[in-house]
């Protein structure tokens, strides 16, 4: 594929105003999104097949008012895929708001959700639309949509079944006229058979559904998208990194990219700002030691049998252990039922693993693969 040049060409589109009936909402401007600027399409879309399939099926649906659900790996590009949908449909000079689910506390998201009235709960000294509201003749974008409790759930469904929702301490429905678009990392069939997500909502979400194929089922991309962050990095660092040799791109190719294509936009970026290949080297022979935990033995002394493969166990612990707090986000209650084990044994792993304890300080182990375990 060609190199893109014009990373300066992608859409740009800033938040607008909402008024929302007759009230006037501009103090909540903050939360109408800005689209922000979009890779050129021969980028995202690249040209594998999946991702060809993927953009006829986005082009055809963006213009009709149907809900859509975007599915893919995290990092494949579902924020993208819902900003250009809505930049796509007839909606588009509307607002889109986009809720992140899991970044809400629970007890929150009603109200961000469906705002309130005033008097509705202790501190609610006026009152406030949500963001459902705040979308009204635009786009919503539900992000991670599985972390929505039951509850919230029969709302959404109400919402989506006659476009009617309530503030939180109103005496009446309100009415909205919003696209509804939901993204999710999880196999929403398996929350439902575990009953964390309600079926008929999956129907009514799930009306056109798009699948991002993770960036080891389309490896062909991967050199489009190298010259692209490269360039645009390059650029907006004011930096001069070279192309990379073909033995790097080689390597990149070859690897398994759990995290897609923002794992390999980051390692772009540290190439861009630090510049020698080294970097990439080093950091994808760290990330494939350690998925295939490899430990150095000394053939010329004794071996302890005992000790290596106590000490592959861990590391294979610790990695299952974060993958499945990953997929909870970090919710340890689910994440020990997940493992069939006991809550405080899985406290008592975290620390023993030396993983964050909490969600806050996750990101820094989340992004420290090439981390070693002590033997012992
Ligand atoms: N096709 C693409 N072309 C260029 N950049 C991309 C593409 N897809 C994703 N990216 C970049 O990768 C990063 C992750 O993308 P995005 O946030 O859309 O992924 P996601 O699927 O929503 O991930 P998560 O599930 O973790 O929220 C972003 O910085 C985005 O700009
Ligand atoms: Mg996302």
């Amino acid at each position: 594929m060609e190199p893109a040049r014009l990373w300066w060409s992608g859409c740009t589109l800033h938040s607008v105003e909402v008024t929302v009936g007759n009230e006037p909402v501009n103090q909540f401007n903050a939360l109408v999104q800005s689209l922000g600027e979009f890779p050129p399409e021969p980028v995202v879309f690249g040209s594998s097949e999946a991702m060809q399939t993927l953009r006829a099926r986005m082009n055809k649906v963006a213009s009709a008012n149907v809900p859509v659900l975007i599915h893919g790996e995290s990092g494949t590009g579902k924020d993208i895929i819902a900003r250009m949908i809505h930049a796509l449909s007839p909606w588009k000079s509307g607002p889109f708001v986009k809720v992140n689910c899991p970044a809400i506390p629970a007890t929150l998201l009603e109200s961000e959700l469906f705002g309130y009235e005033k008097g509705a709960f202790t501190g609610a000294y006026g009152s406030k639309p949500g963001r459902v509201e705040l979308a009204h003749r635009g786009s919503l974008f539900l992000d991670e949509i599985s972390e929505l409790d039951l509850a919230l759930q029969s709302k959404l469904l109400q919402l989506l079944q006659d476009g009617q929702f309530c503030r939180i301490g109103a005496q009446e429905d309100k009415k909205v006229e919003v696209r509804v678009v939901c993204a999710t990392n999880r196999q929403l069939e398996t929350e439902i058979e575990n009953g964390t997500f309600r079926q008929d909502l999956f129907y009514r979400i799930n009306v056109v559904s798009l699948h991002l194929p993770p960036l080891r089922e389309r490896r062909g991309d991967i050199g489009g998208l190298v010259d692209y962050f490269l360039e645009y990095y390059n650029h907006k660092y004011n930096c001069r990194a070279r192309a990379l040799s073909p033995e790097v791109m080689a390597r990149l190719e070859k690897y398994h990219w759990p995290g897609n294509i923002r794992e390999l936009e980051n390692l772009m970026k540290r190439y861009v700002i630090l510049g020698g290949e080294d970097v990439i080297t080093a950091e994808l022979v760290a990330r494939n030691g350690q998925e295939f935990f490899n430990p150095e033995i000394n053939l010329d002394g004794p071996i302890s049998l005992k000790k290596l493969t106590r000490q592959a166990t861990r590391e294979l612990e610790r990695k299952v252990i974060l993958k499945v707090l990953q997929a909870h986000h970090w919710n340890r209650k689910q994440a020990a039922r997940a493992l069939s084990i006991s809550y405080r044994a899985l406290l008592y792993k975290i620390r023993d693993a030396g993983l964050p304890p909490n969600r806050s300080s996750r990101r820094s182990s989340e992004e420290t693969p090439g981390r070693s375990v002590a033997a012992g």
